[in-house]
């Protein structure tokens, strides 16, 4: 630590201590934070009653009490950063791990403050640890239970209160947001995998994993409950050589993102994700020369592949014998080439009313064909290019209702459209504004080009202002991203 000065910067006006107490304190700052994440660790490896433990609770009570001792209380405090006794804590270069440790796993369990009152004991610290540790992420009611926990085991010198997060301050929360953006790229890597396994099974007459798929599914729909962005984000990741598989995680995603809106149960949006997993599962049974020409298709390869929906039923129906698979599901398969006036395939001998399932599907399956590159098609329509087709043919192909929501889901510039702002900055579309008025005001990434390269530069809300009625930044359009060679789907994954 170079500048002790600097390194205690008060965040509201304080007594005035001593140089040489606030370089005694600044130290045993960052010894505290490193013996919290040192227990924090270890409770995760080690039952309470472990030696190892109690040896290291010793030596930690110790820092902690001495700094008791000095200021009367230990509050420790979480904003974008820490304050210990409403005092910034500079981290020392070695003290880094332990402080962003402290901040991710606080933050994460929506922990906004912590203080001891009085002397902590054995009991005291080794009940606080547990309890904090064994808190779910993300549930708001989690400084109650601990409260809780902590009095029911008689201890009443710490007091915990809630994380504040405010509307709109993204960066309170970017730690809890970077681990969420782990656990959705690793369901949706997993879910194509999967996918793709059933496909391969299936078409070697082997057996499928049906529940493996609604365990994903099951997943995909949590995420998509609590934070859709990130999943919609992903399905802007279309990787071109396995197009079936990252096709269907993709229209997943879509359909699951249109089923929240309609408000159903979980256990409809599961049913749900697991017929857009497999909705195009018939092609499975079509030969590989046909899925993959290049060229266009002559009249007897369109008309094998316009079986898929009907093959896809039959082996959704050999599938149903492993459970997990309801009528529901197999006429959603069916159903997801019908169109919204039936002109579609398979032709109907008799009219029927199209299933929502199916209609769903093929809103985003209609999407995600259009925005992704095929073998046929190297270049895809934008996201902004492919919603105007899809309103033009609303009433032969779609359901206007879901079609509207379907806009709602992806905004008026849909997540991760290339956008030209009004200062000639480039950005992504990374959310959607939250508030439905400023639905041409997202959030957006804004990119740098850097010798052939786009770089990421900050994280903008394009409702800033900077004068009375006056944007910072609007979007004036879209950009296609294939012309101006900027890789889309990078921002969207964690690193
Ligand atoms: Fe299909
Ligand atoms: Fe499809």
């Amino acid at each position: 630590m170079d500048n002790i000065e600097s390194a205690i910067q008060p965040r509201r006006p304080m007594k005035r201590q001593s140089t040489a107490i606030e370089a005694e304190l600044l130290k045993l700052g960052n010894t505290i934070v490193t013996k919290f994440h040192v227990l924090m660790r270890i409770s995760q490896i080690y039952d309470s009653k472990n030696t190892a433990l109690q040896q290291f609770v010793q030596e930690s009570l110790q820092t902690i009490n001495q700094w008791i001792k000095m200021e009367g209380v230990l509050s420790i405090l979480v904003d974008n950063e820490l304050f210990l006794n409403g005092e910034r804590l500079r981290y020392s270069v070695e003290g880094f791990t332990s402080f962003k440790y402290l901040l991710t796993q606080l933050r994460k369990r929506r922990i906004g403050e912590v203080v001891f009152k009085g002397p902590a004991d054995e009991t005291t610290l080794k009940e606080f640890i547990y309890g904090l540790m064994s808190l779910e992420d993300g549930n708001e009611k989690n400084a109650e239970l601990l409260s809780e926990s902590l009095a029911s085991h008689g201890i009443t010198s710490i007091e915990v209160n809630p994380l504040e997060v405010m509307e709109g301050e993204e960066d309170a929360i970017t730690y809890y947001l970077v681990d969420q953006q782990k656990v959705a790229q690793k369901v949706f890597f997993e879910t194509i995998g999967t996918i793709k396994e059933v496909i391969t099974n299936i078409k070697g007459k082997q057996h499928a994993d049906v529940r493996k798929l609604k365990r994903l599914a099951q997943k995909a729909v949590n995420l998509i409950v609590e934070d859709e962005s990130i999943l919609l984000g992903m399905a802007t990741i279309k990787n071109y050589d396995e197009y079936t598989f990252n096709h269907s995680v993709n229209v997943t995603i879509y359909s699951l993102a249109i089923g929240k809106r309609l408000g159903f149960t979980r256990k409809i949006m599961t049913e749900l994700g697991i017929t857009a997993l497999l909705h195009d599962i018939g092609k499975s049974k079509i030969p590989r020369e046909i899925l993959n020409k290049p060229g266009p298709l002559d009249e007897g390869e369109w008309g094998m592949m316009k079986k898929h929906p009907l093959l896809g039923v039959e082996v959704a129906l050999n599938l149903k014998q492993l459970g997990e698979i309801n009528p529901r599901m197999v006429v959603g398969i069916f159903d997801h080439h019908l169109n919204n006036d039936l002109s579609g395939y398979p032709k109907l001998f008799r009219k029927k009313e199209l299933s929502l399932f199916g209609r769903i599907i093929q809103i985003a399956d209609a999407y995600d064909a259009m925005t992704s590159a095929r073998i046929y098609k190297k270049s895809p329509y934008t996201p902004e290019q492919s919603l105007a087709i899809m309103l033009r043919e609303k009433v032969v192909h779609f359901d206007p209702i879901l079609l509207k929501i379907l806009i709602g889901v992806v905004g008026i510039y849909p997540i991760g459209s290339l956008v030209l702002l009004n200062t000639h900055e480039v950005g992504i579309v990374y959310k959607p504004n939250p508030d439905q008025k400023w639905i041409d005001r997202p959030r957006v990434i804004l990119v740098e080009r850097h010798e052939k390269k786009d770089v990421k530069k900050e994280l903008i809300d394009l409702t800033e202002t900077d004068g009375p009625n006056h944007f910072k930044r609007t979007i004036i359009k879209t950009l296609d991203p294939n012309k101006y060679h900027v890789d889309i789907a990078k921002y969207f994954l964690a690193s």
